[in-house]
């Protein structure tokens, strides 16, 4: 797998610990000759790696863009089948309900439509799945671990509230990826957190147990602009078998370990 020192990277070595894990220093795969000769004798890939902070894709978007999609497009190029990791930022977020696999894309801003590029460089091979999921955390830089560092900081918690998704805990998704590396599956599904669905300030509340200020995305001023709504679609996922955890209990699990 490539990205393996990420989160789902980490998280995936639980569940197929026979595979090959590629860390960014062991492959970059803006490097179209190393991804050949690294990934040239493989039956699959999982391709995780990406450019994920998403303010930095905004301020560097031709970085963004040759690492998720020219990185995408040289691990789809290495010929093995590929599963490839993307992301509810590949929607606007402007319509209601749950998005659902063939809803119509529209990314807001960089790192949306440098994932956008990765997924269409993917697909554009047969054999291949896209696996969309969302709100990811586990071992690295996540939102919970930032709600967790500043309430032990003793800073006042504002948290935004116009934005709908479901977490998805690293683990999650990896034993989901596990299990369609199982199947011969093509095409995009959804995989993220299940149950009903949560704004940042309510996951954060879960998260330090007691009510958090809560404004808007303007208020907040982040540089890049986020979906309002990144609720997924489950529906394909379910279909298909494959295995779903409720956030709210992935969350109760790993914040036992992290306290
Ligand atoms: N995190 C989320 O909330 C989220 C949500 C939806 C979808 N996703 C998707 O899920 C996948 C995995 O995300 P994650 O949460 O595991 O992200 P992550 O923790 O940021 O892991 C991504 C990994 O890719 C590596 N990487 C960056 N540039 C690379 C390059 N040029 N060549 C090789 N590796 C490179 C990073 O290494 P460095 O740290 O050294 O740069 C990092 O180890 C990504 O495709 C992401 O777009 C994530």
């Amino acid at each position: 797998m490539t990205g393996a020192g990420g989160q789902v990277g980490l998280a995936l070595r639980d569940h197929l610990p026979a595979a090959e894990y590629l860390s960014h220093a062991e492959l970059d795969v803006t490097d179209a000759d190393a991804v050949r000769e690294a990934l040239g004798g493989a039956d699959l890939v999982v391709h995780a790696a990406a450019m994920t902070n998403v303010d930095g894709c905004e301020l560097d978007p031709g970085r963004a863009e040759a690492v998720n999609a020219g990185g995408a497009a040289n691990v789809a190029s290495a010929g093995a089948r590929v599963i490839h990791l993307s992301t509810d930022y590949v929607f606007s977020g402007a319509e209601p309900g749950e998005y659902a696999e063939d809803a119509p894309t529209g990314p807001l801003g960089a790192y949306g439509r440098s994932k956008l590029a990765g997924e269409q460089a993917v697909l554009g091979r047969p054999g291949n799945l896209v696996v969309r999921t969302s709100w990811v955390y586990g071992e690295g830089r996540n939102f919970i671990r930032s709600i967790l560092a500043a309430e032990r900081a003793g800073k006042a918690l504002r948290v935004v509230d116009d934005q709908r998704g479901r977490p998805t805990w690293a683990g999650d998704v990896a034993r989901a990826v596990a299990y369609l590396a199982g199947r011969a599956d093509t095409g995009v599904v959804h995989v993220t957190g299940a149950g009903d669905p949560c704004t940042w300030a309510d996951l954060a509340e879960v998260v330090v147990g007691h009510p958090v200020e809560r404004i808007t995305s303007e208020e907040f001023g982040a540089p890049a602009p986020r979906p309002r709504n990144s609720v997924l679609s489950l529906r394909r996922a379910r279909g298909l078998g494959v295995p779903l955890a409720d956030w709210r209990e992935s969350v109760k699990r790993y914040l036992e370990n992290e306290r």
